[in-house]
């Protein structure tokens, strides 16, 4: 959307829109002056910024090959998923299990239309336009049932999301209504951004970070490691546990890009045999 043609209809150009920053740290195009502008002042508070970013793609993509190729899951549901970008959930699934399914959830309309326009080639495939912060409804669109066999284990994947959910929206309540609807042997991923000590993030990076995204369409909720491990009550975490993102099964020749304490993540699994 470097375009000079006026926004579709819906869509706010005048503030900053953190699906947009987030495309435009990816390097994407579909960004507007003002995503552009916030991401440059992202980038004044940590010149890594578009590292940290590459980072937590490089961390869902370790998390995708895990549940797909160790833990077996053919179904995925990615809340928050976010503009299409060069490698997307579903071809990382895909890449390792041709038969996963994959439904995108995001509330954003830029992502939706341009969610839509990527995914009319798959029919394994598919975006739906909602607020991950309602279950119920996100569970029963007709997208979701087509695609994904909720009697059998999914993988619901929220990566750097859920810090755009405040306490008072009940984010852990939110989780925990899809854990309960979910089959045992289904996984929860998350990256989210996070608190750090003094000594960890000397330049207060985090609150720097935190203040740009006081403008945009959502605000930035970061959580201590505690915080986001609760997400995860009532799962069975899979080692290493809730870590910085970079520490999470890195493999060899890992080469994190960005500044290595704004993201912890984790996987768990919700107990029980998969049927
Ligand atoms: C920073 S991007 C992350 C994209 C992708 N998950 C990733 O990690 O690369 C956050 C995405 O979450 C979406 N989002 C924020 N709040 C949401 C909500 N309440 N419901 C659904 N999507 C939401 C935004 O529109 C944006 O596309």
């Amino acid at each position: 959307m470097m375009t000079r043609n006026p926004p579709p209809e819906g869509i706010d150009s005048t503030r900053p829109n953190v699906a947009r920053i987030y495309d435009f740290l990816l390097g994407g195009k579909d960004n507007f002056a003002v995503d552009r502008e916030a991401a440059r002042q992202l980038i004044a508070v940590t010149p890594d910024m578009a590292g940290v970013v590459r980072d937590n793609r490089s961390f869902l993509g370790r998390v995708i090959r895990y549940l797909a190729d160790e833990a077996g899951i053919r179904q995925f549901l990615d809340l928050g998923g976010g503009l299409p970008t060069r490698t997307n959930v579903h071809e990382m699934a895909q890449s390792i299990a041709q038969d996963a399914r994959v439904v995108y959830v995001d509330n954003d309309p830029v992502v939706w239309s341009h969610g839509q326009a990527l995914l009319a080639r798959g029919d394994q495939v598919a975006m739906v336009r909602a607020d991950l912060r309602e279950p119920d409804d996100v569970l029963r669109r007709p997208e979701v049932l087509a695609l994904l066999d909720l009697d059998r284990p999914v993988a619901v994947v929220c990566a750097s999301v859920l810090h755009f959910v405040p306490d008072d929206d009940k984010p852990y309540q939110v989780i925990a209504e899809y854990r309960d609807r979910l089959a045992p042997g289904s996984y929860l991923a998350v990256s989210h951004g996070t608190t750090a000590t003094a000594e960890e993030d000397p330049g207060d990076v985090v609150g720097g970070v935190t203040s740009v995204y006081r403008q945009a369409s959502a605000q930035l909720h970061v959580r201590s490691r505690a915080g986001i491990q609760s997400f995860f009550d009532g799962f069975e975490m899979v080692a290493p546990g809730v870590v910085w993102i970079n520490e999470w099964r890195p493999g060899r020749g890992f080469r994190p890009a960005g500044q290595p304490r704004s993201l912890r993540g984790g996987v768990g699994r919700k107990p029980g045999a998969a049927r």
